[in-house]
């Protein structure tokens, strides 16, 4: 991490400074380890160019696994040329609207980044990029973005963020929160967390009374079985699945959906038996995506009015609805 990010740490639990010691930088005076210690004195570790300020995963395990596995699959970069190109770009902008005329230059927070997609489009677009992640994923995001000064990786629990009130001009989180055991605090730490009058961005699950995949009976009896499995076998079961699902599964579900009828029979069949993400038309995708939706310890599902409440809760004005669904909103601190 590059020492200018440091004034926007602090401590999580007292909210004091933190002062750093025995720091060594690599060539490019990047922060690559050392001790943070904050008022109380209680210290939290910069290793491997990233600030720890948790010592396990938690119930992020699964999101560890699947981001070591599949570290660049949703990065624009690999998919140039592809049936997939500009999806994350477009994803982003319609989450967000975060242009490049608004954040060169800015300072922008995502909570929850995985190995940072979206963080790589603010990079891209000049801004200077913050993402908190609870899991192993972090050290994903430190390599993918390996000597990018303008890049900070920060490993650390997003209700308990380990950041400076008003530290940042924007902020946003896309996919995250119904990840967390409590989505409105969620969004709170994260309008606490930016300026006043900065723009906030959050995407949740939405709720469709299991006609949609997060909340079909088939996830969540997925999810049900393979969490009460030890983590190697959750992981592994989850993985073959998810192949057979996005390379078997799909050659039958794919026709199937558009063909007047038979629509109906697999509608049912993949919303009651087989899960998968038949709509994507690449294979890596919908691997990990399939593995995303059968695996995770929380995954809750949201209404817009839910979304609509926790931003007023937490003092925003101007808040709208996104392009990219009714529970994709923005809003204004
Ligand atoms: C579905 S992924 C989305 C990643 C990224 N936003 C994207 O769309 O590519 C959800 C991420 O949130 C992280 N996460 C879940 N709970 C968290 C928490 N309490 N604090 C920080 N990160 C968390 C997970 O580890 C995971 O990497």
């Amino acid at each position: 991490m590059h020492p200018s990010f440091l004034p926007l740490l602090c401590c999580p639990k007292s909210g004091s400074d933190l002062s750093l010691s025995g720091e060594q930088l690599d060539t490019a005076g990047l922060i690559v380890s050392g001790t943070l210690k904050s008022a109380d004195g209680t210290t939290y570790p910069i290793v491997a160019g990233v600030p720890r300020f948790v010592s396990t995963e938690d119930y992020s395990e699964s999101f560890g696994y699947e981001w070591q596995r599949w570290s660049r699959v949703q990065f624009e970069s690999e998919n140039v040329g592809t049936r997939m190109t500009g999806h994350t770009t477009r994803m982003f902008d319609m989450v967000t609207g975060f242009t490049a005329d608004k954040i060169a230059g800015k300072t922008v927070v995502e909570f929850g980044c995985g190995p940072g997609r979206f963080i790589d489009v603010v990079a891209r677009r000049g801004g200077r990029a913050v993402g908190l992640e609870l899991s192993s994923a972090a050290d994903v995001a430190r390599k993918n973005f390996a000597g990018n000064s303008n890049v900070c990786i920060v490993q650390g629990d997003i209700l308990n963020p380990p950041f400076k009130s008003g530290a940042f001009d924007f902020g946003y989180t896309i996919g995250v929160l119904h990840h967390t055991p409590s989505p409105d605090t969620g969004l709170q730490k994260l309008v606490s967390t930016v300026k006043s009058g900065g723009t906030i961005a959050c995407c949740v699950y939405e709720s469709t009374g299991g006609r949609g995949l997060y909340d079909s009976p088939a996830v969540l009896a997925y999810r049900r079985f393979f969490n009460s499995l030890s983590s190697h076998w959750r992981h592994t079961l989850a993985r073959w699945y998810a192949f057979f699902s996005a390379y078997v599964l799909y050659v039958f579900f794919a026709p199937a959906m558009r063909i007047p009828g038979l629509s109906v029979i697999a509608g049912w069949l993949s919303a009651q038996v087989f899960p998968g993400v038949y709509y994507l038309r690449d294979a890596r995708w919908r691997v990990l995506d399939t593995f995303d939706a059968i695996t995770p310890h929380y995954a809750t599902t949201h209404t817009k009015e839910e979304v609509v409440d926790w931003f007023t809760k937490a003092h925003c004005s101007d808040i709208k609805q996104s392009p990219f669904g009714s529970t994709s909103l923005t809003a204004v601190k």
